[in-house]
């Protein structure tokens, strides 16, 4: 894994942005799949100032959603369908066709994950993909103590995950089950952009970067060699 170390936030989210830019530019109609979550959101803000400057067309690429909160649809604030077309999808002009999320809303969660499986199988496989980084270790919602298996999965939130959740919700919305692509699905893609900043991921970095492939620490299995990037800035690391 390459570790990309910024002074700041904002500085880190430029250099996501870029390399999305670059990416997007060489890969047309390729299928990105970008995390929701506030880590991310000043790196789409980058790259859609970059599409108004006419340094790239975000409508070229195919979009997949990272994961969702069972029983959250667009209308809840803070479910990551509302945070991903509010903050990137509809200012970046994406059109629907592009874009396949989760609905959590839906009745039949094994029916959204088969549809999610589908619709990235008609595309090969995701080719780059954003994550964020949880308290606990987790990418999307792959938690500590998650069952792995191929494609798409539900699972039981983590206690950490629950807790956090708050920081999403304009009112207190008890979450206990997620929708997410597996690691397995995550690994297969070409190139994977790990992003922690702030003091409060200094610890779970650290133990990101001393033991890879740990399954307690899920973001640990996606610490490939060859393909996997670690943008950092200096308050996560600790420097
Ligand atoms: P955050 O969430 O970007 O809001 O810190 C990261 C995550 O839980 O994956």
């Amino acid at each position: 894994m390459r570790k990309e170390v910024a002074k700041t936030h904002a500085e880190t989210s430029q250099q996501v942005a870029l390399r999305l830019k670059e990416f997007i530019n060489h890969n047309p109609g390729a299928l990105v799949c970008l995390a929701a979550g506030d880590t991310p959101l000043s790196a789409y803000a980058a790259l859609i100032e970059m599409q108004k400057n006419g340094e790239v067309d975000l409508s070229s690429a195919y979009y997949a959603g990272l994961d969702e909160w069972v029983g959250l649809g667009y209308e809840n604030k803070g479910s990551c369908r509302q945070v991903m077309e509010d903050h990137f999808y509809r200012p970046a002009g994406i059109p629907q066709a592009h874009i396949h999320v989760f609905d959590g809303k839906a009745a039949d969660q094994q029916e959204q994950a088969r549809e999610m499986e589908a619709f990235i199988a008609s595309h090969g496989e995701i080719q780059l993909t954003v994550l964020g980084i949880g308290l606990n270790g987790h990418v999307g919602f792959n938690e500590p103590q998650t069952p792995q298996a191929e494609g798409c999965l539900l699972v039981e939130l983590d206690e950490v995950t629950r807790q956090v959740s708050a920081k999403y919700f304009d009112t207190p919305i008890p979450v206990e089950k997620g929708i997410t692509l597996s690691l397995a699905q995550l690994g297969k893609a070409r190139e994977i952009l790990l992003m922690a900043t702030g003091a409060k991921k200094r610890e779970i970095v650290h133990r990101i970067l001393n033991a890879p492939f740990t399954p307690e620490v899920p973001a640990s299995m996606l610490t490939y060699e060859d393909k996997t990037t670690f943008y950092l800035d200096e308050a996560a690391l600790g420097e």
